[in-house]
């Protein structure tokens, strides 16, 4: 018998047109997917008017978008959905530390930097001391491990949302951690900043009466050969949005005490005024 549409059975319908030849990954994905569109839209009742208004918001993200400005992935992570599919595929053993949101501004091609060096290449900001060491379950040091480590200027900008003003790779660096596994670099107490909300996805938290705000963080990618490959940043404690990050990227054990350090304005301008002491664990591949 002809399966027509019908509201009662309409996933099952739209699901049934899928080939069994069809990759089978693939139509297990899509089906669940038609059946909790299905499932939103009878919930809700969406109205003519509603459905057109979500193809005019999808239709704006996607021309939003360009090379510098994925407003896609934003949309993702303000939905919580970034910190949700992080979640499902990094489901570390006890002990390791956590993962968190990649967000859109790391840059690939960053040169490999001395240990101890400076990563602010414009001298703005509060000088950060991050040291800490990279080790196993065991808390055995893990020698050659690259830790990539990037973050906002003083005023809540990446290098690449300026390059006219700010230096190319102005608070980036990439580091390698010798025998003891210990990393250590300056840069400056990360600031909080809005993420870019210029777009649809701005229009949207502002509908909702959500801020665009991220609390102060450093980002860090600590990969080693052996090891699960560690995406997370190190939050400021005491930041004022630490419990209402836009994107959600927020774990207690990510949040670090910034300390103040005794060197007094005298010591020179890039004497650390802060230091954050973190140890990243690596569980094995
Ligand atoms: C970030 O932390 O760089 C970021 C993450 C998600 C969206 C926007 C920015
Ligand atoms: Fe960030």
């Amino acid at each position: 018998m002809t399966d027509y549409f019908t509201e009662t059975g309409s996933a099952e319908t739209v699901n049934a047109r899928i080939s069994p030849d069809a990759d089978a990954r693939l139509a297990a994905v899509m089906a669940s997917l038609v059946r909790h569109l299905h499932a939103f839209v009878k919930d809700v009742t969406l109205t003519e008017a509603e459905w057109e208004t979500a193809i005019a918001f999808l239709t704006r993200t996607g021309q939003m978008c360009s090379d510098t400005r994925q407003e896609f992935i934003l949309l993702s992570d303000v939905l919580g959905v970034s910190m949700l599919v992080d979640a499902v595929n990094n489901r570390k053993p006890a002990g390791s530390t956590p993962s968190t949101v990649f967000g859109p501004f790391h840059v690939d091609g960053v040169p490999e930097r001395k240990m101890g060096a400076n990563i602010s290449l414009d001298g703005v900001g509060e000088p950060c001391l991050f040291r800490g060491r990279v080790v196993d379950l065991e808390g055995r040091p893990i020698a050659g491990a690259t830790v990539d480590v990037w973050s906002d200027n003083a005023d809540g900008f990446y290098d690449v949302q300026q390059p006219d003003t700010q230096p190319q790779h102005n608070n980036r660096g990439i580091f390698v951690t010798g025998a003891d596994g210990r990393y250590w670099f300056t840069g400056i107490k990360p600031v909080s900043y809005p993420i870019p909300d210029d777009g649809p996805v701005g229009e949207m938290l502002g509908h909702l009466g959500r801020h665009p705000w991220r609390p102060a963080h450093m980002h860090f990618l600590v990969s080693a050969p052996g090891y699960d490959r560690l995406i997370t940043h190190t939050f400021v404690a005491g930041d004022d949005y630490l419990a209402s990050d836009a994107v959600f990227g927020v774990k207690a054990p990510l949040i670090v005490d910034f300390a103040r350090t005794d060197a007094g304005p005298e010591a020179g301008p890039e004497t650390p005024l802060w230091q954050a002491d973190y140890d990243f664990v690596l569980p094995p591949a």
